[in-house]
């Protein structure tokens, strides 16, 4: 039986400057996915690249003093590398200047012509050059361009036009009928209204600038970039040789939401002209903000992702972007919250759960993988319920919620060594510490396959360290593959915390300490320590490395700020013990008054809470 195909793509970008954090967040997502579909054994083809043509890359090229092709070169080579580095895994990338390109167009407009679909007519209207679209009057904002608030410049040119009216019938059928082929919902609501309201012909040449595809038999127009462009989806695959339909429809274009509107309408109608089936599914996702605009090159508000992964690591920056925002909605990008999560989720949650678990298995169990049994603290259970929710939610592309999925096993893991103490079972002799130290030894293996598609060197790290083989399948999640008896080979952490933002002020740790000056009983007595139990913990607004935490101290509460949420999570801190001075003088921090400070060993490591090695009864002294 012919396997099943998975055909999924990104936009293909402008090499109008070097891309950005937003750009890398599409490209990294489809790459989760296309990895997903493969390691489910489907044959999978990812296909990117660049759309190098039109009137906003002339004029970038011409204030550059370059002719376009020698302008877009270097800036295509710095794509590549970015998706180098980036780990990403794609299949295809197809610039629209290769000649395989240019085949593919000239044949569709020829095909189209010679249908009538394409006819020649003059056209007067208005173009927004940064956006590429054609504008009818009654669309525009205040004499601007409705995507994005620029002017717009009036064209008054003869044009090819493309039937688009003719299909507006059958394309809103379509949309009808089938809900899933624009996704979210908001964005196939958007495109049925805009449907519904009737479809004018599009202007699809122009003879203003020369920097495109020539139309065949007609040089002085060039063809119009997005008819160009979406036609990269054919040619990336073959197209117009047959064998283009090995793949053809594409399972899923993905794309931000600004240009859902092309490839929910026009792309649709050109392939109905064409008598070529409709890719499955469009997909537009949200929006990665600074504050609360777009992170574009034309706001001035980009960062770049190589310095991210120069600073951080790949892996990180990976998990920051598939993480942190739902994958429809927009999301705000900083570097602290980077930070924080990879401080927090991989260092602390997932790194400490490794290494704790094989330096027990080496403490305890001679540093062999030892048998398992009975399903201690109800980890096996929990893990096959996880990998079916992060298999659904990789269907339904809620890429951030599978990865949350994830995190519940690791955390209920972590958890469980709490709630069992391995220590005082090994102390004991208990028979009970062989099947645990199995189970938590196998949850890491199964956490390493399901963020096989999330992450680059992490679970090959994770699986070397626990002696299992490195290049899994996504049938390995299926618990109970560690095999006892298996060496294991303990390795380095896995996340070095973070410090954030070297750039921002210091952390404690990077100040020369100056010698400690002695002092006498007596002055240590007048500190007034003692312990004291989180209740609440909240971010401080408008400062991402404090919380605001109430501390239940003796029948009295206390509200201190804390310069710790690079390192802890609010929830985190709730329920647990602290050390606590109670005499400091109250300051004012970020407009709350912090009543007292509690105490952290603070190395290079970033800050690390101290706690009673059992609960004591909240303000306990401590001398
Ligand atoms: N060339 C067209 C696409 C043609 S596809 C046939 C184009 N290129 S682009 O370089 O402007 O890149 C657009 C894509 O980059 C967006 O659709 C989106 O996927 C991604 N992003 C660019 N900025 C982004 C954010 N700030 N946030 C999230 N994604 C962003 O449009």
């Amino acid at each position: 039986m012919a396997r099943t195909t998975f055909y999924i793509t990104t936009p293909i970008y402008y090499p109008s400057d070097d891309l950005h954090v937003g750009h890398a967040y599409t490209t990294v997502a489809a790459d989760a996915l296309a990895r997903f579909h493969r390691l489910r054994g489907e044959e999978v083809f990812f296909l990117t690249g660049t759309d190098e043509h039109g009137q906003k890359i002339e004029r970038r090229a011409a204030a550059a003093g370059l002719a376009p092709a020698p302008f877009v070169e270097g800036i295509v080579a710095g794509i590549r590398s970015l998706w180098e580095q980036l780990g990403i895994s794609h299949d295809g990338f197809l610039r629209t200047t290769e000649e395989r390109h240019a085949r593919a167009v000239q044949e569709v407009f020829r095909t189209l012509r010679d249908r009538g679909d394409i006819y020649k007519a003059s056209y007067e209207g208005w173009y927004c050059t940064p956006c590429e679209a054609f504008w009818l009057p009654s669309k525009l904002v205040d004499g601007n361009c409705p995507d994005c608030g620029r002017p717009v410049e009036r064209l008054r040119e003869e044009s090819y036009f493309f039937r688009l009216s003719r299909y507006q019938k059958r394309l809103l059928a379509h949309l009808e009928e089938h809900p899933d082929f624009v996704q979210p919902p908001s964005r196939r609501n958007e495109m049925l209204n805009f449907v519904r309201q009737g479809l004018e012909d599009l202007s699809i040449s122009r003879t203003s600038f020369s920097w495109g595809i020539p139309v065949p038999d007609d040089p002085d127009h060039v063809i119009y970039v997005w008819f160009d462009a979406l036609l990269n989806y054919l040619s990336g695959i073959g197209y117009p040789d047959e064998g283009f339909r090995h793949w053809w429809p594409a399972q899923l274009h993905l794309v931000g939401k600004e240009i859902v509107r092309f490839h929910a309408v026009i792309w649709p109608c050109i392939l109905m002209a064409l008598d070529l089936p409709l890719p499955e599914r469009v997909y537009g996702h949200g929006w990665l903000l600074m504050g609360d605009t777009k992170m574009s090159k034309s706001r001035g508000n980009t960062v770049d992702p190589r310095q991210l992964i120069q600073r951080y690591g790949r892996d990180a920056l990976r998990y920051f972007l598939l993480r942190e925002v739902p994958f429809g909605s927009d999301g705000a990008y900083s570097e602290e919250a980077l930070v924080r999560r990879t401080n927090v989720d991989l260092a602390n949650d997932l790194g400490n759960l490794l290494s704790r678990t094989t330096a027990m298995i080496e403490r305890f169990a001679g540093g062999v993988i030892p048998p398992g049994g009975a399903d201690p603290g109800g980890l096996a259970r929990l893990s096959e319920e996880v990998t079916g929710e992060v298999t659904r939610a990789l269907e339904g592309l809620e890429l951030s919620g599978a990865l949350t999925a994830v995190w519940r096993l690791v955390a209920r893991a972590n958890k469980l060594i709490e709630e069992r103490s391995p220590w005082a079972l090994a102390k004991a002799g208990d028979p009970a510490l062989d099947p645990l130290l199995y189970s938590l030894a196998e949850t890491l293996r199964v956490t390493a396959v399901l963020l096989a598609p999330f992450l680059m060197d992490t679970p090959g790290r994770i699986l070397e360290q626990l002696g299992s083989p490195a290049a899994p399948a996504w049938a390995d999640a299926a618990w109970g593959g560690l095999v006892p008896g298996t060496r294991i080979r303990r390795g380095a952490p896995l996340f070095p915390r973070l410090v954030p933002d070297p750039a921002g002020p210091q952390h404690p740790a990077a100040v020369p300490a100056a010698p400690p000056e002695e002092v006498s009983l007596e002055e240590f007595q007048r500190l007034d320590l003692r312990i004291a139990t989180v209740r609440e913990a909240s971010q401080v607004a408008g400062a991402d490395r404090l919380l605001r935490l109430s501390l239940a101290l003796d029948g009295e509460v206390r509200t201190v700020v804390a310069g710790i949420a690079a390192a802890y999570r609010p929830e985190d801190l709730v329920g647990r013990q602290v050390l606590f001075l109670a005499n400091l003088r109250p300051a004012r921090i970020r407009g709350v008054t912090s009543q007292g400070m509690i105490l952290a060993a603070s190395g290079s490591d970033g800050p690390r809470l101290l706690s009673p090695d059992r609960d004591v009864p909240d303000g306990t002294r401590v001398r």
